[in-house]
């Protein structure tokens, strides 16, 4: 069985869906960098171990990101996965975890990179927009990815209903690719996923891969 920690910055959403999907794997730890991350409650009153490593407390984010990778490894996670952890990591954390750090992120990446992803969609007019896991590399929602999920964007849409809409969708394809990379089916190569069963979607598939 490997371990797995979960980072979280609030709401904890996307860390709920992790835990309550039993991925075959334990959750050593939910680690927020916010005291006040209404996440943390939740895991603990479900028995999962909780931390703050509160960024504040920190001359810069190398001594921040330093004591968060202490906290990884010495809970003893193989895979770190990020759900609405709002902190840009650096370059030498990134690399350490390289290939077990992974992210979700609110949009159909390379589009709308960053915060406000679901005002950019509307602004830009988008018909189609949705969600990305992928594995993290040094550059800021950007690496290899996992999985996507797309949905309509539809007329009247405002950014809430549009993320409400998106939100559902992360919850299924997050919990999907963290089961993947811990059941030894889906893995980083060369720069590139491999999903090791070559899951191949059906022609009106909106999840790829759609298996899983
Ligand atoms: C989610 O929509 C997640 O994709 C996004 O923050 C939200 C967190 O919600 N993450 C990012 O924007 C990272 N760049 P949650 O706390 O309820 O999971």
């Amino acid at each position: 069985m490997k371990n797995y920690v979960i980072l979280i910055s609030g709401r904890g959403s996307n860390m709920q869906a992790l835990i309550d999907a039993r991925l075959p794997g334990a959750c050593v730890g939910v680690i927020s960098n916010r005291p006040d991350a209404a996440g943390l409650a939740w895991a603990a009153e479900r028995g999962v171990p909780t931390a703050v490593i509160d960024h504040k407390a920190f001359p810069s984010r190398d001594a921040f990101d330093a004591a968060l990778a202490a906290e990884i490894e010495a809970r003893g996670a193989e895979l770190v996965l990020l759900a609405g952890f709002m902190r840009v990591l650096t370059e030498p954390f990134v690399r350490r975890f390289e290939g077990r750090l992974v992210n979700i992120h609110p949009s159909l990446l390379p589009s709308f990179p960053g915060l406000h992803t679901h005002e950019a969609a509307l602004q830009t007019g988008v018909r189609v927009h949705g969600c990305t896991v992928h594995f993290v590399t040094p550059s800021l929602d950007c690496g290899p990815i996992i999985v996507q999920a797309a949905v309509p964007v539809l007329p009247g849409d405002d950014a809430d209903g549009l993320a409400a809409r998106v939100l559902r969708q992360e919850h299924l394809v997050y919990p999907q690719a963290a089961r993947g990379i811990l059941a030894g089916r889906c893995r980083l190569e060369a720069d590139r996923v491999v999903w090791s069963d070559d899951a191949t979607p059906p022609e009106s598939a909106l999840r790829v891969p759609a298996g899983g």
